[in-house]
């Protein structure tokens, strides 16, 4: 496993932007102000984002630990499973730990096409315990450096709008709503 970037969250970080949050939420729901305030007493925590590079013990039982709170219909994943998935040339498995123990994990997809490199983001999870402080925004920011490090002319994500947690954090970030539609066709095997 590799470190990418070690990025450090404290109290006065982590207060800060959620304070700025609360008080543009302020003006219309002082019990959600109230709320957010709240957690900015959370204890410093130091967050890592990482590519991982080969697969453990850990990495495994974090992902199998992840994956049913990104979607309940997906299949398990064994070690080896993971292995070959990491070892894909087009994909970088990110994964945040959070004072050490990996919290949240999310798939980078690159591959050039004749109208430039394209980047996906991909099954963006942050552990329930530990959502809200940050994680998705990080994992998903260092996502978007290594692209742009790698060329990308655009790095392209889905989220259904029931996930709103997700759509508000993209939108945040930058990322624009396509007017295009997603197809898809099932059951191809
Ligand atoms: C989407 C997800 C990855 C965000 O992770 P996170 O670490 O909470 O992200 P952040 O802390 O950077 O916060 C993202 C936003 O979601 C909000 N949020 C966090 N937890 C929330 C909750 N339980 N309910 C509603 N909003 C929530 C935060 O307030 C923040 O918005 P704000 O900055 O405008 O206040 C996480 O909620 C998750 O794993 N959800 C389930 C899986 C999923 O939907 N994945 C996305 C697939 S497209």
């Amino acid at each position: 496993m590799e470190w990418q970037r070690f990025i450090t969250h404290t109290d006065l970080y982590g207060g800060m932007t959620r304070m700025g949050a609360a008080l543009r939420r302020a003006s219309r729901t002082p019990a959600t102000y109230q709320l957010r305030v709240e957690s900015c007493k959370v204890a410093a925590m130091s967050v890592g984002i990482e590519v991982v590079r080969a697969i453990s013990d850990e990495v495994t039982r974090a992902i199998t630990r992840l994956l049913p709170q990104l979607s309940q219909s997906a299949k398990p994943f064994d070690e080896d499973a993971l292995r070959e998935l990491v070892a894909w040339k087009c994909n970088r498995l990110l994964v945040a730990r959070v004072d050490g123990e990996i919290m949240g994990a999310l798939m980078l997809v690159m591959f050039p096409i004749p109208t430039g490199m394209r980047a996906w983001i991909e099954d963006v999870v942050v552990d329930e315990a530990a959502r809200g402080r940050g994680i998705g925004a990080a994992l998903t920011q260092e996502a978007v450096r290594l692209a742009r490090a790698d060329g990308a002319r655009t790095v392209d994500l889905t989220s259904r709008p029931s996930r709103e947690a997700a759509n508000r954090l993209y939108e945040r970030l930058g990322f624009e709503l396509r007017d295009s539609k997603v197809y898809r066709l099932t059951n191809v095997l």
